[in-house]
């Protein structure tokens, strides 16, 4: 992508639905005959999950903004080629097994950000009794009829972890503990989604409560909506705190967004609420300093990690940002310096120096919240930063270039 620097973000922008509740609803829609899901955001990841269950046997048919799901399950076998496009994929498992009680998932393996190890996914699996086999780089796993505990403790929070704990549980009868579980409002779309399955599922701090009538008492038909992109919207935010004349971000969830609304305010930004979808920022004219730590929800997100340092590139000061969840997730970094900035990466911490002003150069994405951080640089950078490998923004980010360009920005994709 092509983005020359931009003077100002003027107007409004909507946020489409959040990418990460759409692929576990996707997984979960194997549990039933027909589903709906509206406010569906089609991005890679989501196209690629459609794929997945036309694969296994489902009549899937895209229509404006919303995507129905119907049909039989025909294969439990999700190949390679695709389950390694994309994390999501892995999903999949605890649909496959909430809904029939196997699966074969090829392991979706890592990616930039780090290994990503499925550990905590295969040790729930084991814990309640499945088969699991992991055999040329696929996890075979087969369900006994009836789980042989009834309780499970995570050792780490993990957001695809307690999903897939989730989707699976949904299809053995009975009741089940989770505890140590994540709370990403992405895993409560789930448990909502569920509830109207015919699933009773209590949230006790970061304990689940799960009651399930068992696959063949769950409900045939279902349609959700789903949650607004809360990552989307808080690149919009960062974008607005560096450039608006205001830009008002709308159709987002403000009950989001508190931790990234926090740190804005205190880099000197002053996002206003306008209503709970609505929320309105001007530019700042220099961030203050800032220290971040990323850490599970409700704290500040990882996946706003690389868009916050892109701003704090710019700032009055040195700043500290803390990557708490992944090993590996200041790729971005090396590609800021080549547009200016001054990042010197010391292990989880990130020390950024700011600068007055950054300048254009050609620069490479290198995984998905990485080429966002990078677009906003271009847009305060002098004259013109070409993104390559812009595919890893493609896989998050519903028509980024048109909703830059509508706010007055010169972005071009390519
Ligand atoms: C989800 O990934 C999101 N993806 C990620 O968003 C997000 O960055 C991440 O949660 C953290 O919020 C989807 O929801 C599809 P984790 P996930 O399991 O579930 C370690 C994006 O940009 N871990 O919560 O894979 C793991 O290595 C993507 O949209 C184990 O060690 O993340 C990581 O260090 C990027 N063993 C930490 O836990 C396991 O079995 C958190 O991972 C599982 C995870």
């Amino acid at each position: 992508m092509r983005v020359r620097r931009c003077d100002g973000l003027k107007g409004e922008v909507r946020v489409s639905g959040a990418k990460n509740a759409a692929l576990p609803l996707l997984a979960a829609s194997l549990l039933v005959e027909r589903f709906e899901l509206e406010n569906f955001p089609v991005l890679l990841d989501t196209l690629y999950a459609l794929r997945i269950l036309e694969l296994l046997g489902r009549e899937v048919e895209l229509l404006p903004g919303r995507v129905s799901v119907k049909g039989g399950i025909s294969s439990v076998r999700i190949p390679y080629e695709i389950s390694s496009l994309f994390r999501g994929s892995l999903l999949f498992l605890g649909g496959l097994l909430g809904a029939v009680g196997r699966a074969e998932v090829a392991h979706p393996g890592g990616c930039a950000i780090g290994s990503r190890p499925i550990d905590q996914h295969l040790k729930f699996l084991s814990h309640i009794g499945a088969e699991v086999e992991l055999e040329g780089g696929f996890v075979k796993v087969k369900l006994p009829p009836e789980p042989k505990a009834r309780a499970f403790t995570f050792d780490l929070i993990t957001v695809t972890g307690t999903e897939n704990a989730l989707l699976t549980l949904a299809g053995l009868r009975g009741e089940f503990e989770l505890h140590n579980a994540a709370l990403e409002p992405e895993v409560l779309d789930l448990v909502e989604f569920l509830k109207k399955l015919g699933l009773e599922v209590e949230v006790k701090g970061r304990s689940f409560l799960v009651r399930s009538p068992g696959r063949e008492n769950l409900k045939r038909e279902v349609s959700h909506r789903t949650i607004p992109d809360r990552i989307e919207a808080g690149t919009f935010l960062v974008a607005g705190a560096l450039l608006g004349e205001p830009l008002t971000v709308k159709g987002l969830e403000v009950s989001h967004l508190g931790a990234v609304l926090e740190k804005l305010r205190e880099a000197g930004a002053e996002p206003e609420v306008l209503s709970p979808s609505e929320v309105r920022i001007r530019r700042v004219e220099r961030p203050r300093a800032l220290e971040v730590q990323t850490a599970p929800y409700p704290g500040f997100p990882t996946d706003m990690q690389a868009q916050f340092m892109a701003m704090l590139t710019l700032a009055d000061g040195v700043s500290l940002i803390v990557e708490n969840i992944f090993e590996n997730r200041f790729q971005h970094a090396l590609e800021l310096a080549r547009l200016g900035a001054s990042v010197e990466v010391r292990g989880k911490t990130a020390i950024v120096r700011g600068v007055e002003r950054l300048k254009g150069a050609p620069v490479n994405a290198t995984d998905l919240r990485a080429s966002a951080a990078l677009v906003l640089a271009g847009l305060v950078a002098e004259g013109e930063t070409v993104v390559g490998k812009i595919g890893h923004l493609l896989r998050g980010y519903e028509d980024l270039d048109g909703k830059l360009r509508r706010l007055g920005c010169d972005a071009e994709l390519f």
